[in-house]
């Protein structure tokens, strides 16, 4: 039985039963898996303490779903294609026979090593094969994954590496991006000296760069595959096992390690992947996210393998060596379902159509979009000369914390309305919330963006501290998941995402919290205090504008405004250094101390037009000040 809509009756259909009988119709999908043991209830829930099991003491590996499952239809089948960085290097496709095999020899490579099930192990690695590999090979042991963003500098690995006190770090000699070769290895190097977790680290030759071994710690990939078996008899695992911890920016403090679990995992990945691209039996789907994003989790890695599907793995960056490259690749391997971030589509946008039309797109059946809120423009561009205003455009909304796709046309079926991330899929009960939480129903609504209702890939915990996902996700509105996001519902009913409603700031479809930049700045010894904000930015989305006081500094403004730059890329990365560092005298502050970052965010939007009332502020005369001082060309 096939659990794909084909039209707009059948979601309506799905929809109402998934909404009468969740139970039953998640129950139904889990059942063309492979068990070891079936589940004693379906879902058993309580989001006050939160507590949420789906398929409750079922049991099975995820990975014998993708291979032992599929491997009688598919093991001819090209499971991944993977485009390296230079187009003139030589490209990679695994059937499923042989990702098999190569996930059961890393398996019992780090078994050898001493990796056991629970064991968190780090994935600090380039877009290439072995970084899939690694994930589902520790999803074959019960090893639990964490993969880090390979941008991330030395300090926010090693915070990751520290909080999930991981065994184990897998990485790379270097990592080619663009016309960069990057030393990560030397960034792990750099991070284990602040951790005293990791037993080994398993380095992957990629770049042939010279890197520093330690003895006794470090090995290589090649290495620790000599004479490793071709087959590994799957760990047994718990429906509600650990699959992967994802560490991911919230508006306070560190970032906070989002937990996943085993099976409803997979039975969402899968159901939300099949759907929304409505992929079919023999085509070549392609998202150009980083696995280091749950994008890359979701929808390069899982939910696509669970399918069946041929996923495409690229290595390098849009405009590299040319602006086409996208496009290039689209027609190299006639890829018929393609998923981006709006801001890969407005930076290809500022190089006009010339790069898009030079290449035969004609195999695009689907086009998507996540991370942010896509504008009206980069919408009408992406689907007027990408999809040559035939492919239905997917914009999907979703979280690290909701594991998969949430509210997203079904390409096809539902009806197309630029900007509208438009339905719920099947399963998913968003309402949107006043201030106080009372539910606005109806149409032309417009508030906080809720669901009251567990989805099985819905986030389980935060990492070693539960309180925190009860504070952040469970509290703010009883009753009901919190997704920090506004929205508004027009008048066909349709979902439109607003955007963030708490201090996370999306640069790039990247989350990067308020405080941990803040808490980044506050390193440099002559910052006093310093605020935040996000401000609208041409193609990322938004930008940073820091806003720092340095009194006693002997130090010119532009000289603390570069190093400030330079420490923040420093400690967290490139993605999150500030686009506009401004020293200002004082922060506007309410009476309570509280930073008055509404202003701030006005001044950084050259938006000054309506201050609003600013009497109320205990200093009220830094006002002017900041605004004389702000960076507005
Ligand atoms: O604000 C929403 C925005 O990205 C946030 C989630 O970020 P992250 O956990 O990093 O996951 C990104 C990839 C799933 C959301 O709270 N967001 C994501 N997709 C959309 C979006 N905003 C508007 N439209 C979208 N399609």
């Amino acid at each position: 039985m096939s659990y794909r809509i084909t039209n707009l009756r059948d979601y309506a259909n799905e929809y109402h039963k998934s909404v009468t009988s969740p139970e039953k119709f998640w129950s139904e999908i889990a059942e063309q898996f492979d068990w070891k043991k079936k589940w004693d209830q379906v879902l058993n829930w309580d989001f006050e303490t939160p507590q949420v099991n789906w398929f409750e003491n079922a049991e099975l590996n995820l990975t014998e779903n993708i291979f032992e499952r599929l491997l009688p239809t598919h093991k001819n089948k090209t499971a991944i294609i993977w485009e390296p960085n230079d187009p003139e290097a030589d490209s990679i496709k695994l059937t499923y026979g042989e990702l098999f095999k190569a996930i059961c020899k890393f398996a019992n490579a780090m078994k050898s090593q001493g990796v056991k099930k629970g064991d968190r192990v780090i994935i600090y690695m380039p877009m290439v094969p072995e970084a899939a590999i690694a994930m589902l090979a520790c999803a074959r042991i019960g090893a639990v994954h964490s993969v880090v963003f390979a941008g991330f500098s030395a300090s926010a690995l090693a915070d990751r590496i520290n909080d999930c006190e991981a065994k184990m770090v897998l990485t790379s000699d270097g990592n080619f991006r663009g016309n960069k070769n990057i030393p990560v290895k030397a960034v792990v190097d750099e991070a284990l000296n602040h951790s005293d977790f990791v037993e080994n680290v398993i380095v992957l030759k990629r770049t042939g760069e010279k890197v520093k071994m330690t003895p006794g710690r470090d090995l290589w990939w090649e290495e620790v595959l000599e004479g490793q078996s071709e087959q590994h008899e799957a760990e047994v695992m718990n429906a509600e096992d650990l699959l992967f911890i994802l560490y991911t920016s919230g508006s306070t403090g560190k970032p906070k390690g989002v937990v996943h679990t085993t099976a409803g995992y997979m039975v969402f990945t899968y159901y939300s992947f099949l759907n929304v691209f409505q992929y079919d039996a023999d085509d070549v789907y392609w998202c150009s996210a980083d696995i280091g994003w749950i994008t890359g989790h979701s929808y390069i890695v899982y939910g696509p393998l669970l399918a069946g599907a041929t996923t495409l793995m690229f290595e390098g960056v849009p405009t590299y060596p040319h602006a086409g490259r996208f496009w290039e690749i689209v027609e190299k391997y006639k890829v018929n379902q393609f998923y981006t971030a709006p801001t890969a589509i407005r930076a290809l946008q500022v190089y006009g159509t010339e790069p898009v039309e030079k290449f035969d797109l004609s195999s695009l059946k689907v086009i998507g979009s996540v991370g942010e809120p896509i504008n009206e423009e980069a919408w009408h561009w992406y689907h007027e000369h990408v999809g040559k205003g035939n492919c239905p455009l997917v914009d999907t909304w979703w979280q690290t914390e909701t594991g998969g796709i949430m509210i997203s046309p079904l390409a096809g079926i539902t009806p197309n309305k630029p900007a509208h991330a438009s339905l719920p899929l099947p399963g998913v009960q968003p309402v949107i919330v006043d201030a106080e939480g009372n539910e606005l129903t109806g149409n032309n609504v417009e508030g906080n963006l809720c669901i009251k209702y567990p989805w099985p890939s819905m986030i389980r915990t935060t990492y070693g501290d539960h309180q925190r996902c009860k504070d952040t996700y469970f509290s703010s509105y009883k009753g009901m998941y919190f997704t920090g996001d506004g929205v508004k519902r027009d008048h066909d009913g349709y979902l439109r995402i607003l955007g963030r409603v708490d201090d996370v700031i999306n640069v790039s479809g990247h989350r990067m919290g308020t405080a941990e930049v803040e808490n980044a700045i506050d390193e440099h010894p002559d910052v006093v205090e310093s605020a935040v904000v996000g401000y609208p930015h041409e193609i990322k989305g938004q930008g940073i504008y820091a806003f720092a006081i340095c009194d006693a500094s002997d130090k010119s403004d532009q000289i603390l405004e570069d190093e400030i730059k330079q420490l923040v890329r420093k400690i967290i990365g490139p993605i999150a250094k500030p686009e506009h560092v401004q020293i200002v005298s004082g922060l506007p502050k309410t009476r309570s101390g509280k930073i008055m970052r509404r202003i701030l965010r006005k001044v950084a939007s050259r938006d000054l037009s309506n201050l609003g009332d600013i009497s109320t502020l205990l200093n009220s005369e830094v006002v002017e000040d900041i605004i004389k001082g702000a960076n507005l060309d």
